[in-house]
């Protein structure tokens, strides 16, 4: 088993702490079994950077996180500094991460967990079972499109402008990993766009096809307009498999496919990069919830979401799918002991806060891996 893997915590502002501090107590674990062995490092992000540094991100964390065989990322933001100017917010600091190591790949599961269906908003019966990957396209489209800002006219009139661009390079190499995660799942991809009004959209749906006739005639492929995929999210969720989409369609559409699972808070994702050729690949791991800043420092926020991202960085990044199986069986097994934080609580369950569901979690694993 590989020995010292570097992983750099970011937890960030608000819930990231609480969350993030529930994960350390799992890699602990996950050393005391010596199947994984990290040199863990903590640092500085969003606010919390902003409020040492007077930036959302150093160049000191950023060569940290380069170097790191992974980044577990909390959240940032929060009230604070919704006042700051644009540049320095604490989200350009996750922007930034995510641009300088290139990780275009953005991996957002929506797993329904049998004992939370009925926290669905929607009926039991359309959510039980789901299982659906979006892959979200995250390090181009009109997040970073240029140009970009906000211009006065010279007759006065103010206008803000953002462009949606992409290269076919950029559609390519992530339709590729959308077609080798559907190989290893239900061989069936979905791709997203707007190709009715952009032209962006028109080269998404012909790039992701040539990619699909040239390397995987195997897999079902489909392609869908974003504001049906939309509709059809919450009217048929089970129909999907793999959803591959860009950058804003992604961040939509991945809050409503986590609100069918029951809860935010349950939902976490992957960021990788492209792999290098000794098969490394940068990675950062973070729950989709934000900083929840209505519920910081409470104790009540639900760690499942960071503590199943964790569970994906020993399954992307460091090859240990059995430690990362042990993980989700635990989360399952304290959900089905009827223990509930407040986002995912349902009447005859058990309220708990978020110390009491690590304590949980750790109690499973123990019974698991004896
Ligand atoms: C997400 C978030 C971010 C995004 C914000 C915090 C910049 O909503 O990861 O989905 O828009 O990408
Ligand atoms: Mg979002």
């Amino acid at each position: 088993m590989p020995a010292n893997k570097k992983l750099l915590v970011l937890p960030g502002d608000g819930i990231g702490p609480e969350v993030m501090y529930q994960v350390r107590r799992l890699i602990d674990w996950s050393d005391k079994r010596r199947h994984v062995t990290f040199n863990v490092t903590e640092d500085l992000v969003g606010g919390t950077s902003i409020d040492t540094h007077g930036v959302p991100l150093t160049d000191s964390t950023l060569d940290k996180a380069m170097g790191a065989d992974a980044v577990l990322f909390g959240a940032v933001g929060g009230p604070k500094w919704d006042n700051l100017e644009f540049k320095v917010r604490p989200e350009r600091g996750l922007l930034r991460l995510r641009k300088e190591m290139d990780l275009f790949a953005n991996l957002r599961p929506a797993i329904a967990f049998d004992a939370l269906a009925d926290a669905s908003s929607l009926k039991r019966e359309l959510v039980a079972g789901l299982d659906i990957m979006i892959l979200r396209e995250l390090t181009g489209g009109v997040y970073f499109g240029e140009p970009r800002g906000i211009t006065t006219l010279p007759d006065g009139t103010r206008r803000g402008i953002n462009t949606q661009v992409y290269t076919d390079k950029e559609i390519r190499r992530v339709a590729h990993v959308a077609f080798e995660l559907a190989r290893k799942r239900k061989n069936r991809v979905t791709s997203v766009e707007k190709a009715n009004v952009m032209e962006s959209g028109i080269l998404w749906r012909e790039e992701v096809q040539k990619v699909h006739d040239e390397h995987y005639p195997d897999v079902e492929l489909a392609h869908m307009y974003a504001d049906n995929c939309a509709m059809q999210l919450v009217r048929q969720p089970k129909q999907f498999d793999v959803i591959v989409t860009d950058n804003l369609f992604g961040d939509i559409l991945s809050d409503a496919a986590a609100m069918l699972t029951g809860s935010l808070g349950m939902l976490p994702s992957a960021s990788l990069g492209a792999a290098d050729s000794s098969g490394r690949r940068r990675a950062l791991y973070e729950p989709v919830h934000g900083s929840a800043p209505d519920i910081a420092g409470k104790g009540v926020a639900n760690p499942l979401a960071c503590v199943l991202s964790y569970a994906m960085a020993l399954r992307y990044s460091f090859d240990a799918g059995e430690d990362a199986d042990l993980i989700e069986n635990a989360v399952k097994r304290v959900l089905e002991g009827g223990l509930r934080t407040a986002d995912i609580m349902q009447p005859g369950k058990a309220q708990v806060g978020t110390k009491v569901m690590g304590d949980a979690i750790i109690r499973e694993l123990d019974k698991l891996a004896a």
